[in-house]
This record gives C-alpha cells, sequence and structure tokens, in this order.
C-alpha cells in the first residue's frame, strides 16, 4: 500500500482524480474525508492544500504526492520529481497595471511585486542583477496593483483570464509549470513496486492521448505507400482480406494529422476507412 498526497480542491484535484480514473483506479471523493482508500489499488489517497503536498512527501507523510512543479520549485525540499503528468499545465508571469509603459526587466527596479512565490522570483531577480521589493501574499494576488499593496504582481497564468478582468498586462514568462509526480526520500522495494506500476498506468493513458486507431482496405499493390503516409508507426498491422489483391490495414495515428491522412490514403485507393477512438497503448 502507498499512500498518494493530491489537492483537496481546486483546479488539479479534478485532474488528478480524473488521471487516477483512467488508469483504473477509482477513489472514494468527500468533501469531508481527507483520507480515502482505493477499491481497485493498493493506494491510499491523502488530500491536502497543494502548498502542503511537498512538505507532505519530503517527510514520509504521504510516500508520494500529484502537485504543479510550481509548489515544488517554491518548497525546496527534498523531493524527487519521478513524473510529469502533462495536466494542469501554466505559467508563472509578472505582469503589471496594462497602462504602463514597459521598456524591460529594468522596469521592476525598486517596484513592490505582490506574489506568492517569493522564493522562485528572488531566485529569478537574483539572476538578473535586478532589485524589486518582494511581498508575500497568499491569495488573490491580481487584486494587489488596483488596492494599492503594490506596483506589479507575479502569479500563475493559464488563460489570462483573470490578469485581463484586473487590468493586468503579462510581461515575462518566468517559468512553465505542470502537475508531477514527486516521491520522498527512497521507498522501500514493496512500495516502489506499485510507483511502478502507478507510473506505467499513467504512461498508457498518456500514450492514447490524441491518439486514433484507424482501419481501411488497401489495394495489396499500394501497401508500401499507404505505410509511408503512416511514419509514425513502427509495423503497422496488415491482415489478409477474403477478396484477393487487397488487405488490411490497421494504424495508429495522431488526431492532428488524422484528415490529411485519410486524404492521402484515399489518393492511393483506400476504402472502408474506419477510425476509432483508442483507449490505452501498452508497449
Ligand atoms: C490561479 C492563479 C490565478 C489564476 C489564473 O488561481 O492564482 O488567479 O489561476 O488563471 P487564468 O490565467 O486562467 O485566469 P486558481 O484558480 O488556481 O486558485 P488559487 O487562488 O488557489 O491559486
Amino acid at each position: 500500500m502507498i499512500r498518494l498526497a493530491i489537492q483537496a480542491k481546486g483546479r488539479l484535484n479534478e485532474e488528478s482524480v480524473e488521471m487516477l480514473a483512467e488508469a483504473g483506479i477509482s477513489v472514494e471523493q468527500s468533501k469531508r474525508k481527507l483520507l480515502s482508500r482505493s477499491e481497485d489499488f493498493p493506494l491510499e489517497i491523502l488530500y491536502l492544500r497543494d502548498d502542503d503536498i511537498p512538505q507532505a512527501v519530503s517527510m514520509g507523510v504521504a510516500d508520494i504526492g500529484i502537485v504543479g512543479l510550481n509548489e515544488v520549485l517554491e518548497n525546496e525540499l527534498e523531493v524527487e520529481v519521478i513524473h510529469k503528468l502533462g495536466f494542469g499545465k501554466c505559467r508563472l508571469s509578472l505582469a503589471i497595471p496594462k497602462g504602463d509603459e514597459y521598456t524591460g526587466l529594468e522596469y521592476f527596479n525598486s517596484k513592490r511585486i505582490a506574489t506568492s512565490y517569493p522564493v522562485i522570483l528572488k531566485r529569478y531577480f537574483e539572476q538578473k542583477g535586478i532589485v524589486p521589493e518582494i511581498h508575500k501574499i497568499a491569495g488573490s494576488v491580481e487584486i494587489a496593483p488596483t488596492v494599492g499593496m503594490a506596483d506589479a504582481i507575479f502569479d500563475i497564468v493559464s488563460t489570462g483570464g483573470t490578469l485581463i478582468s484586473n487590468g493586468l498586462r503579462e510581461v515575462e514568462r518566468v517559468i512553465s509549470s505542470e502537475a508531477v509526480l514527486i516521491s520522498g526520500k527512497a521507498l522501500e522495494e514493496d512500495k516502489l513496486l506499485i510507483v511502478r506500476q502507478l507510473i506505467s498506468r499513467f504512461e498508457a493513458v498518456e500514450r492514447s492521448k490524441g491518439k486514433k486507431y484507424m482501419l481501411m482496405n488497401i489495394p495489396e499493390n499500394r501497401l508500401k505507400e499507404a505505410t509511408s503516409i503512416l511514419p509514425g508507426v513502427k509495423s503497422p498491422t496488415v491482415l489478409p482480406l477474403a477478396q484477393s489483391g487487397w488487405c488490411s490495414l490497421h494504424a495508429v495515428v495522431s488526431e492532428n494529422d488524422l484528415w490529411s491522412k485519410i486524404e492521402q490514403l484515399k489518393l492511393i485507393g483506400a476504402e472502408d476507412i474506419l477510425v476509432l477512438s483508442l483507449e490505452k497503448m501498452i508497449p
């Protein structure tokens, strides 16, 4: 049994639970229950505030955790990023009142900057040789310039909607972040085995994202061209058909390329093309 810490509420909570569900791990969700057990995987979930997750993992209260990379970098604790999860993508940016003229980083010299991420920001400005006044506030950072608490802010930006609603303009992207799986000090062998199984399930989910399964009938003499249209495929499956001179070709394609591939395949005689959704890809 391993204990995984995830965010109790907020964006990463929903996406973490969804990722677990896609990996075949269901967890009981209740607003009041802060610890729950999965019925179908040796996993216990501990629901915490996101900024407490690195500490819980470094102390061994939880074996692993799902948290934004921004929290890992801010907390500077002894945790290791063991897998990038690809969801919860955002950036940590500097933003100023939209009417202010911005000529470069010197703008921030002696300026008051409100942020919940003072460690990351201090490190960044030290490298750049700029000396602002950094003020730590726990939340509602974007309102600080309007109410006179700060001249600028440093915070998470995802869609940019919060900045716009608060009359701010993003001027510097400092770091990119996404949800990551972290682990603390060396885990015992039985726990490591479970963590490896978990990561392998996550990878199967990630691999199938944005992918489709295609089947088509193709004249045998065009098979070579068909396989060159599907370059991402290591070895497409080719099955004989009852009708001589024809075969059935199966391949996995990226959703982005789907229509262009279909058009190219039709030009070389592909018929009866079926496109199916892909659940999991396990190598
Ligand atoms: C974060 C962040 C911003 C907002 C930016 O808050 O603090 O306020 O997202 O997102 P946007 O660019 O899509 O508008 P979040 O809603 O995650 O909650 P928090 O207050 O707990 O940080």
